[in-house]
């Protein structure tokens, strides 16, 4: 029987995933508001929330710089492939090339591929009915097969929870591991690993991560504490007290996230500057996406004044088939990495100035590396904002 339903699911994943329509009822947030109001706010302020194509200007301009790239897919292909963990409601999930025909043509306006990605059930990224709809998470798949190749949806209008005994008058629920006490598979259903349109695989969250007893959701949705999962007032007058989470999935967006996620030593070697970053976090810093940056600075100090400054940049480079500087989505190849490894440590070393007797370390972060960001040209400040992570002052 086991060995039946692994060949079936395997067959599920060389034949696509199953696409399964939401309701009108649930599609968007704004349709839990009136039972689950706190838990939609927090929600809207994470980046689960600004996951589709006009929400990211990163996304977006990634999406349209490989489609400049790449002659043998449209724009609308490479925004499909994409929505496999970006927009995982999307009721298209791949396309053939009497498709790309008709893109080429510019004769693809009703197609069902284009009505898919203008549909309102994706606006708004990875919603609620995005991980509350899962009803199986396939994990005999190959690694490769993520977010919608993953998983099987339940019908429209049951949502998957914590809650064995919970009722409620809008929905169904039944209850599943994933949403209790193996919280991992749901994540790892897209942070995971990726790979670039050239088959490189620049992220591999899931192959570096080493738990030290720790979920996901302890630190990106916090530890559960009292209160209530329903606003809706019970016969008693009263909503049911429950152990809840945050749904801010904060992380690398959010300074505060930054602050000593890395401890910071530094030491005055023969020569130079050594500085010790640790991680004690379960997975690399940095991590997840490609082109993400670490940035050591050290600021010579002669008395009060800076006499010298002098700068490391920890990131990833990439490149293409022809060997140019690229974006992680059409790498042949990984140049250099130097993220900090799970539970691990590195030194890094900086030249030393003569005559200073102290030096002045800040350690911070940043979403996008100049390389990158010069190549998408990314305007809104926030991709080249410097997020403290520590300061630190040496005697020399
Ligand atoms: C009319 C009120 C109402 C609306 C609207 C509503 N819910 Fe609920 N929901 C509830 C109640 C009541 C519970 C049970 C709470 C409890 O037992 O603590 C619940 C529970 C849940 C649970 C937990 C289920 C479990 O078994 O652990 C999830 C997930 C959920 N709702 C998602 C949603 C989503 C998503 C929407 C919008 C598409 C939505 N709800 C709209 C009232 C509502
Ligand atoms: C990225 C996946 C994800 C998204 C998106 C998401 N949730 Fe959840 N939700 C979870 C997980 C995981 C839990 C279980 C948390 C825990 O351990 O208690 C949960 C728990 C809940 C619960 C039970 C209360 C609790 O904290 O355990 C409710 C109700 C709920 N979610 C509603 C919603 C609503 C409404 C939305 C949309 C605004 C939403 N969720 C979006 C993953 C998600
Ligand atoms: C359906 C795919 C999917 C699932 C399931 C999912 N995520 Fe995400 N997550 C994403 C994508 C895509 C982004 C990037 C969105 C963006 O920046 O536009 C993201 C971003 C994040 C971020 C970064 C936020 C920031 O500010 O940088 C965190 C943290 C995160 N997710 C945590 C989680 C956790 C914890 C779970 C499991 C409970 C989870 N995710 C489940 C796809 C998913
Ligand atoms: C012990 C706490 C902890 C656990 C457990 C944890 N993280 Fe993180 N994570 C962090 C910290 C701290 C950062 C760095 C600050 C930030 O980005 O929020 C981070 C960063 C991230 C980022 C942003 C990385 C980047 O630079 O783009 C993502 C995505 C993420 N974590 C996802 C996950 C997923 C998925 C899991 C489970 C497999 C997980 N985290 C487990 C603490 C944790
Ligand atoms: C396997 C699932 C998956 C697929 C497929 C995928 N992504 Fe992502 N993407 C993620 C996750 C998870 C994150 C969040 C990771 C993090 O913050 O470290 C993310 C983050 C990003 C970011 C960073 C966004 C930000 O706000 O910092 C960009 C840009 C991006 N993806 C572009 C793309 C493009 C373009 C495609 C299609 C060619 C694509 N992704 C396909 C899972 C996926």
């Amino acid at each position: 029987m086991r060995y039946f339903w692994s060949l079936f699911f395997i067959g599920v994943g060389l034949w696509g995933a199953q696409a399964v329509q939401v309701g009108e009822k649930y599609n968007d947030s704004g349709k839990c508001k009136a039972c689950h109001s706190p838990i939609v706010k927090q929600w809207e302020d994470s980046w689960h929330a600004k996951s589709h194509y006009d929400n990211d200007e990163y996304f977006q301009k990634t999406i349209d710089y490989v489609a400049r790239k790449n002659n043998r897919k449209s724009l609308n292909t490479i925004k499909i492939e994409c929505a496999a963990c970006h927009n995982p409601r999307i009721s298209v999930t791949s396309t053939n090339a009497e498709y790309e025909a008709l893109a080429a043509l510019k004769a693809d306006k009703d197609s069902a591929a284009t009505k898919a990605l203008q549909s309102d059930t994706i606006s708004e990224g990875i919603n609620c009915v995005v991980c509350h709809n899962i009803d199986q998470i396939h994990d005999s798949l190959p690694d490769s097969k993520r977010g919608i190749h993953r998983v099987s949806w339940m019908k429209s209008g049951v949502m998957s929870g914590p809650y064995a005994d919970a009722k409620s008058p809008y929905h169904k629920v039944e209850p599943r591991d994933f949403m209790d006490t193996n919280p991992n598979q749901l994540c790892f259903v897209c942070h995971a690993n990726d790979q670039s349109e050239e088959g490189h695989r620049f992220t591999n969250m899931q192959a570096e991560f080493k738990s030290g007893g720790k979920q996901c959701v302890d630190c990106h949705m916090g530890p559960r504490k009292q209160g209530v999962a329903a606003t809706l007032r019970l016969a008693n007058g009263q909503a049911h007290t429950r152990m809840v989470r945050s749904h801010g999935f904060v992380g690398a967006h959010s300074e505060t996230m930054w602050q000593g996620a890395l401890k910071v030593d530094a030491r005055k070697g023969a020569q130079t500057l050594e500085v010790i970053l640790s991680n004690p976090q379960p997975h690399a810093l940095p991590s997840g996406f490609g082109s993400r940056e670490i940035l050591i600075e050290a600021s010579y100090m002669s008395g009060a004044k800076v006499i010298k400054t002098e700068a490391l940049s920890l990131t990833s480079k990439y490149l293409s088939k022809r060997d140019k500087p690229t974006i992680p989505h059409l790498a042949d190849k990984t140049l250099s990495n130097i993220s900090i490894p799970a539970q691990g440590s590195k030194t890094f070393s900086l030249p030393m100035a003569a005559g200073a007797n102290s030096v002045n370390i800040v350690v911070s972060y940043r979403l996008v590396n100049d390389e990158v960001r010069g190549l998408l040209e990314l305007k809104d400040p926030i991709w080249s904002k410097k997020m403290v992570i520590k300061k630190l002052s040496l005697k020399l």
